[in-house]
C-alpha cells in the first residue's frame, strides 16, 4: 500500500505533520536549516548534536550555542555522550530550551565522539547504552528517541539485538541509518536492515539513508514499513528536494529562487553565529546551493574568496537581479524569530552519524 509522505504521525503524543524528518547534520543543522526545513515540508526537524559533556567541560572546543525559536516546533534536540548522568542533566536542559523530544546520538563514527565512549561506540556496550536511556528518560517528560547506525563493524547487525532493549528502557522512537561506522558513508544503506528493525519493534522506525527524491522515499517507505523518512545530504544546499518529496512535483528552482534562498539563509546564519563564524560555516553552502548547473563553476570560486557575507550578498544580486523581489517576498512570509531561546549547550566542531 502507497503511503502518502504528507500524512501525521506521531512519537509518544508528539505530532509529526508529514513523514519527512531533516536529519541532523553537525556543521549544518543551525536553526536557519532548520526552519528552512519546516518551509519546505520537513515534519520534524533536528538540532546537530550538542555535546552533553560540555555542560560539566565549559572549555570544550565549541562551534557556537544551540538556539530555538518559537516556529520550529516540532523539534528534535539531539545530545551526545557517554555518563548517563551527565546526558540526564543535558536532556533537562534541552528539554527546558523547549524541544519537543530529545534524541540521542548512538550512531556517530567520528574518532574524536566515539573515543569518548560516546555515538557508534555505544552500540558496542548495550548495557551502557540502555543505562543511558533510562537515565533520560527518567530526567524528562518529552519523548526519547535514539539515533543509531546498523553497527560498528561492515555488515554488523547490532542495532537490531540493541533496537529492542533500547525501547525496552524508555525509547519512544529509532531512527537507523543502515550503514557501519566502518563504512562512513561509502556504499550504501542497506534498508533491509530497516525493514527488520520494524518487525521488531513497536515503536516508529525512521530510516535514514541516501533518501534523495520521493521516488526513493516512497521506496523505502514501503520497503521497511518505516514510520517516516529522514533527509540529509539530499537536503543541503537544496531544500526543493523537500518540497519534491512532500509534493510530488519536480522542482526546478530559477536561479533567483536559488539566490533569494541563498540571501536569507546568509543572512539568518550571520544573525545566529555571528559574522565572523557564519563566513567559515556558509563557504560550503556556496558550492551547495550554486551547484547543479545553477550557476557556472567559477562563480562559486569568487564568492569562497570574498571576505564578508554583505559581500556575497552584493555579488548575488549582481548575478541574478531578479532575487531582490523574492526576497522582499520571502521576508514578509516569514514569522519573526520570536520568543528565540538560547541554550547553554555547545555545538560540537565534529559530528556524524
Ligand atoms: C555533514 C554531516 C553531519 C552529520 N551530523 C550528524 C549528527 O550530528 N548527528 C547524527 O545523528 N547524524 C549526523 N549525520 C548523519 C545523517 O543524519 C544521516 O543519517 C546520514 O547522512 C545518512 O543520510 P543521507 O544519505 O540522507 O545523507 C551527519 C551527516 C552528514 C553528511
Amino acid at each position: 500500500m502507497a503511503v502518502n509522505l504528507r500524512d501525521s504521525w506521531s512519537i509518544r503524543g508528539v505530532e509529526v505533520p508529514t513523514r519527512i524528518v531533516l536529519a541532523p547534520m553537525a556543521g549544518v543543522s543551525i536553526q536557519a536549516f532548520r526552519r528552512q526545513g519546516r518551509r519546505f515540508g520537513a515534519g520534524l526537524v533536528c538540532s546537530e548534536m550538542v555535546s552533553a559533556a560540555g555542560i560539566e567541560h565549559r572549555n570544550e572546543r565549541t562551534f557556537g550555542y544551540l538556539r530555538v525559536a518559537a516556529d520550529e516546533h516540532p523539534l528534535a534536540i539531539q545530545i551526545f555522550g557517554s555518563e548517563p548522568q551527565a546526558m540526564a542533566e543535558a536532556a533537562k536542559m534541552v528539554e527546558a530550551a523547549g524541544a519537543d523530544i530529545v534524541d540521542m546520538n548512538f550512531g556517530c563514527p567520528v574518532r574524536k565522539v566515539t573515543k569518548t565512549g560516546a555515538g557508534v561506540h555505544l552500540m558496542e556496550d548495550p548495557a551502557l547504552a540502555c543505562r543511558i536511556v533510562e537515565a533520560v528518560t527518567a530526567a524528562v517528560g518529552v519523548p526519547v528517541t535514539v539515533k543509531m547506525r546498523r553497527g560498528v563493524a561492515n555488515g554488523s547487525r547490532a542495532c537490531l539485538e540493541l533496537g529492542p532493549r533500547l525501547v525496552t528502557a524508555g525509547a519512544a522512537a529509532l531512527t537507523l541509518h543502515p550503514r557501519s561506522a566502518q563504512q562512513m558513508y561509502t556504499g550504501e544503506a542497506d534498508h533491509s536492515v530497516t525493514a527488520e528493525l520494524v518487525d521488531l519493534v513497536d515503536v516508529p522506525v525512521i530510516a535514514s539513508g541516501d533518501v534523495t527524491s520521493r521516488e526513493k522515499a516512497l521506496a523505502v517507505l514501503e520497503q521497511t514499513g518505516a514510520a517516516a523518512v529522514m533527509v540529509a545530504r539530499g537536503a543541503q544546499g537544496n531544500p526543493w528536494t523537500l518540497r519534491e518529496i512532500a509534493e510530488g512535483d519536480s522542482f526546478s528552482p530559477t536561479r533567483e529562487e536559488v539566490a533569494a534562498e541563498l540571501v536569507v539563509f546568509i543572512r539568518e546564519a550571520v544573525r545566529e553565529l555571528g559574522e565572523q563564524r557564519a563566513v567559515g560555516f556558509l563557504k560550503k553552502f556556496y558550492g551547495w546551493y550554486l551547484g547543479h548547473g545553477r550557476f557556472p563553476k567559477p562563480f562559486k570560486q569568487e564568492l569562497v574568496q570574498l571576505r564578508t557575507t554583505a559581500e556575497v550578498v552584493t555579488r548575488l544580486y549582481a548575478a541574478a537581479p531578479g532575487a531582490a523581489p523574492l526576497v522582499d517576498r520571502l521576508d514578509a512570509e516569514l514569522p519573526a524569530a520570536e520568543g528565540e531561546v538560547l541554550l547553554d549547550l555547545p555545538i560540537s566542531v565534529y559530528g556524524g552519524g
